[in-house]
């Protein structure tokens, strides 16, 4: 079982495609471990995009995932990880493959509806800015033998 962190960014709220958007994620097999709609602080986004820092986009970025609420998600299943990158598609909408969440409902690159961790380094570094260990559940979905 691997875990990793899902933001729908702000313009995925505001164009109400949370419910979509985790129905994918349902229906592929991932299990919900934790899930809130929040804030993001200037140190949260800060915190978070810190890689990017030096980056001309960086400023821009922090500005837009602090626009509004996020959904913020730890989503639990096999090589979960991988599997929600590939179901997230390419950065910029404009060329993410149709069927991917990015190719069906974003254009943009920064505007692109959504956040999955990229490593498991990543996923450890990120899931602390927005859940404390206690807000992760482990639960029985007693469908194992279906979806796994
Ligand atoms: P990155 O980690 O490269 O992409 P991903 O979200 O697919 O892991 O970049 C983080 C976010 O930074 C990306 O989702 C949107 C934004 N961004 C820009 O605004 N401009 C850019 O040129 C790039 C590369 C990213």
């Amino acid at each position: 079982m691997e875990r990793t962190l899902v933001l729908i960014k702000p313009d995925g709220v505001k164009r109400r495609l949370v419910g979509r958007i985790f129905q994918r994620f349902e229906e592929k097999g991932l299990r919900i471990a934790a899930l809130k709609l929040m804030n993001v602080s200037r140190p949260m986004a800060e915190e978070h995009y810190s890689v990017h820092r030096d980056k001309p986009f960086f400023r821009s970025l922090v500005d837009y995932i602090t626009s509004g609420p996020v959904v913020a998600a730890v989503l639990e299943g096999s090589n979960a990880i991988a599997v929600v990158r590939k179901m997230c598609g390419a950065t910029d909408g404009s060329k993410a493959e149709p069927g991917t969440i990015r190719g069906d409902f974003s254009m943009g690159i920064e505007k692109n509806i959504i956040h999955a961790s990229d490593s498991h380094e990543a996923y450890e570094h990120e899931y602390r800015i927005f859940f404390r260990d206690e807000e992760i559940l482990n639960y029985e979905c007693g469908d194992e033998h279906i979806i796994y």
